[in-house]
């Protein structure tokens, strides 16, 4: 019999490493390297009944796979299912991140249950909460949950083993830190448990077709369950995110075997539940009663989607010491270069201003679109002059001060058109052949003569 091999794992980034050492080769991390026994998984691999289509250890050509047509099942829920690339695809295991408290359970409750009321079995294994907890929540959410099998366990094998019982289409794991095998030594969440854990799940869904839904606790590092090991087993990681103390909710899929990334669904957290918000631009777009100084409309893509977002800034006298810069939503760093274009290429001086900039909503505002949007805030908080409620602006700046095209410009003046907006600032040649009705164009080719035409 074959020596059984032994692997060495990193607590820290879940690095493999063929024999222990006291630093991490990857991480540097140190003190981090555990032993695996890579037997359990083994044996777990032989004792399973042979893949659905294709595999089985058997050399089969791509044409004789069966289930080629993907197939995918619908929640009902639409921005679920729009951020999953359009509806649940069999046998993928999806892993929902987030902080504590965000609304994890909450949705996977909820689309268990639209999964029960479209026909299909689901069985919601909770090891973090109790029956009754589960219940109090299905009770907020609605009639529907009622149909939802529930399973209060922890043990992993006893989970697959009624999972395999069962056979619903859908298990949903709640969550993957407090699942653990007693194949490994170490307490649920411990990075080699959450691995072996998950490695088991995909290996279950891809053997039975069953999809099956892992919600992972985000730690203080941003990561899920010992930084980035979950992400690179599962096909899909969606993350839900809040704003503080706001109740939006943005789902984004940050990776997606089967769909485009950084598509996100938008919801809001109400009384019975998480509601999916049909027109997220309202919610990004502030309470723009009257148009105050320092505001400025961007129309932003995330993913396919067009979205309005409203920039505020404020540049006040710094009143002690050196100046700060203080983003919320916004790259730092990518402040500080626009500040510059500015100071350089219109002459607009910060030198001696604080300046605090903040993405209305929570959101963040990673697209270079803009720029022109936050450059614009920034001057018309410096004048203390209004920006027109009716603009909004689209273009990347360059360091020249020049006013470059992004992508997707009729989309996102098409939405801009929706929400009533009678204006778009672009770079000249952005300029798209049709007009959204409505909706009047102005080109500007670099940032003083777009500061001209704004402001006068
Ligand atoms: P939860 O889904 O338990 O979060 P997670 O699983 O990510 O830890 O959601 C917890 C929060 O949501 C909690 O503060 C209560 C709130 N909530 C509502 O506001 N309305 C609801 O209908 C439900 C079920 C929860
Ligand atoms: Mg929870």
């Amino acid at each position: 019999m074959a020596k059984a091999r032994t692997l060495f794992f990193c607590t820290e980034c879940g690095n493999e490493a063929p024999r222990w050492q006291g630093q991490c080769p990857a991480c540097q991390a140190w003190n981090t390297l555990v032993e695996q026994p890579a037997q359990a998984a083994r044996r777990a691999e032989a004792a399973s009944p042979p893949a659905r289509s294709g595999g089985g250890g058997v050399p089969t050509r791509l044409r004789d796979v069966a289930g080629a047509e993907r197939q995918r099942w619908h929640t009902g829920l639409d921005e679920f299912d729009f951020v999953l690339g359009g509806g649940i695809v069999p046998g993928s295991v999806v892993l929902v991140g987030g902080e504590p408290g965000i609304g994890k359970s909450t949705i996977l409750l909820q689309v268990a249950a639209c999964l029960e009321a479209a026909g299909y079995p689901t069985l919601y294994a909770s090891g973090e909460e109790s029956a009754l907890q589960v219940k109090l929540r299905a009770d907020r959410v609605g009639w529907a949950a009622g149909e939802v099998t529930l399973l209060a366990e922890t043990e992993l094998e006893t989970i697959l083993l009624r999972a395999a019982e069962r056979a619903p289409q859908v298990l949903l794991v709640d969550s993957i830190q407090a699942v653990y095998t007693p194949d490994l030594e170490g307490a649920p969440g411990n990075v080699g448990q959450v691995r072996e854990c998950a490695a088991r799940f995909q290996r279950f869904a891809k053997q039975t077709g069953t999809a099956v839904f892992l919600v992972g606790h985000v730690t203080k590092g941003g990561g899920i369950a010992g930084p980035k090991t979950l992400e690179h087993i599962v096909d899909t990681v969606l993350y839900f995110e809040g704003a503080g103390g706001l109740d939006n909710r943005v789902l984004r899929a940050t990776k997606n075997r089967f769909g485009g990334v950084d598509e996100i669904g938008v919801f809001r957290m109400s009384a019975e539940g998480l509601v999916p918000v049909a027109n997220p631009s309202e919610l990004f777009l502030g309470e723009r009663a009257s148009p105050a100084s320092g505001t400025a409309v961007v129309a932003t893509m995330e993913g396919t989607r067009p979205l309005l977002v409203e920039v505020q800034a404020l540049a006040t006298k710094a009143a002690y010491g050196a100046p700060q810069r203080v983003s919320t939503g916004f790259d730092p760093k990518r402040l500080a270069l626009l500040l510059a274009v500015l100071e350089k290429r219109a002459g607009m001086v910060f030198g001696q201003l604080d300046v605090f900039l903040n993405v209305v909503g929570g959101l963040r505002l990673v697209e270079t679109a803009g720029d022109a949007a936050i450059a614009v805030a920034l001057v018309s908080s410096v004048l203390d002059r209004a920006v027109p409620g009716d603009a909004v602006f689209i273009g990347e700046l360059g360091l020249g001060g020049e006013i470059r095209p992004v992508g997707q410009v009729e989309r996102r003046l098409g939405e801009a058109a929706r929400m009533g907006f009678h204006t778009g600032y672009l770079a000249p040649r952005a300029r798209p052949k049709q007009l959204p009705s409505g909706l009047a164009v102005v080109g500007t080719g670099d940032v003083r003569s777009l500061i001209d035409r704004v402001f006068g």
